[in-house]
């Protein structure tokens, strides 16, 4: 694996003043509206959740969508299911002909994934699982905000789930939502009090590397020093299995493991703090703004074309997803430009061109730049520079 240099941007919301706000007024409804929720850390861990109440059972199936990263893989093999990926279109819509072929006695679960915030045909896969008797697993972990059919996005599946770093400055959080079911019988415990501190000074240090007034920096030097020397030291004392993600759930790190230890655990009161105190209608305007700028700066460049060309009312995007021509050249250039990218070159083994020719080539040429709030307009202008400058050498 190549080790390029860190991006000089956030790939994520971090926190800063402008995050807070409790203006409730917003336009796009967000998936907790869309039934009854509640809060785990991560949104693998809510996926495992769902498929635990479903009592998903050794030789089950579960269909998944070809393009995918191992976080929503990884509940589906921990809870003993075969995944049964399914072909995508070239926009990323599932291929309901496909899902059709991959059906049998066994296919308990059809899950979907709205792709950067941008819904799947909700309403006709709700009745296409009807009709199969499976159950629908809605991935809203890229679309935390959304209305279809006059409805939050998640309204339609059986369960939802919902990856709360993707959207807010927040250090764990996974939401998982039913409006068809109940989820009284979960029994959530908070996690260690290690973690919990760990997801304050976490996100502060994140905000810290990334920019801080010269003041803060002052005041907040010494318990930062301090958080990572008792991090530290933990970590050379662990022993007898105890790992560091005894402490910290894998998806906080940034990985994209899967721990059982997490399965029962509530999100960090701190991540549940942060999320009720920041402006969800900054949240939706910002990504807007941001990704309509990146639309129009890049949209007519030579050698990429957008995944979308337009942006619907009702969407908030997670990334803004482009095809970049010639992937093994511009990715590591930008790379080393330091620009902010993420790319899912890491599908399942099974899965190349004849499973889904879409997948496989969005594995390598689908490049996905951050469009987060706090983005600023000066660090989106130096981010669309910097790809501009690079396709337009190819
Ligand atoms: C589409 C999708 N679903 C689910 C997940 C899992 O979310 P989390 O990282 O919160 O566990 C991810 C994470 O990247 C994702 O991109």
């Amino acid at each position: 694996m190549v080790n390029y240099p860190k991006p000089i941007l956030p790939v994520n919301p971090i926190l800063s003043w402008a995050s807070f706000g409790n203006d409730r007024v917003k336009t796009i409804p967000s998936v907790l509206e869309a039934g009854t929720h509640c809060f785990l850390t991560s949104g693998r861990m809510s996926i495992a959740m769902a498929l635990k109440l479903i009592g998903i059972r050794s030789g089950d199936k579960v269909l998944v969508p070809a393009y995918h990263c191992s976080s929503m893989v990884e509940p589906i093999l921990w809870a003993g299911a075969d995944c049964m990926f399914y072909r995508l279109h070239p926009e990323a819509s599932a291929d309901l002909d496909d899902i059709k072929r991959k059906l049998d006695s066994k296919t308990r679960v059809l899950m979907v994934t709205h792709y950067f915030g941008f819904p799947q045909q909700s309403r006709l896969l709700r009745e296409f699982c009807d009709s199969h008797q499976l159950l629908l697993l809605e991935d809203c972990a890229h679309a935390f905000f959304g209305r279809q059919d006059g409805l939050p996005l998640g309204s339609y599946g059986d369960y939802a789930i919902a990856s709360a770093m993707k959207f807010f400055p927040v250090f764990d959080g996974g939401c998982l939502i039913s409006s068809r079911h109940s989820l009284d019988q979960i029994r959530l415990e908070p996690a260690s009090a290690v973690f919990q501190l760990k997801a304050v000074m976490d996100s502060l240090e994140r905000a810290f590397a990334h920019r801080s007034s010269r003041l803060a920096r002052f005041f907040f030097k010494l318990p930062l020093h301090l958080k990572r020397q008792i991090w530290s030291n933990i970590k050379a004392h662990s022993q007898g299995g105890i790992t560091v993600t005894s402490y910290t759930p894998p998806a906080s790190e940034g990985g994209f493991g899967f721990d059982t230890a997490w399965l029962d655990k509530a999100m960090s009161l701190y991540s549940k703090w942060v999320m009720q105190g920041t402006s969800q209608k900054r949240i939706i305007e910002q990504r807007r703004k941001n990704f309509l700028r990146l639309l129009d700066a890049l949209g007519t460049l030579p050698h990429c074309r957008p995944l979308h060309t337009a942006l619907p009312d009702t969407v908030v995007p997670y990334v803004f997803p482009l095809w970049v021509e010639k992937p093994e050249i511009v990715f590591p250039e930008l790379k080393r430009k330091r620009v902010p990218i993420l790319r899912w070159d890491f599908l399942a083994d099974r899965i190349d061109a004849t499973l889904c020719p879409v997948s496989s080539d969005m594995a390598l040429k689908l490049f996905q730049f951050p469009c987060h709030q706090e983005l600023k307009p000066e660090e989106l202008e130096w981010m669309i520079t910097q790809i501009r400058d690079t396709l337009l050498q190819q």
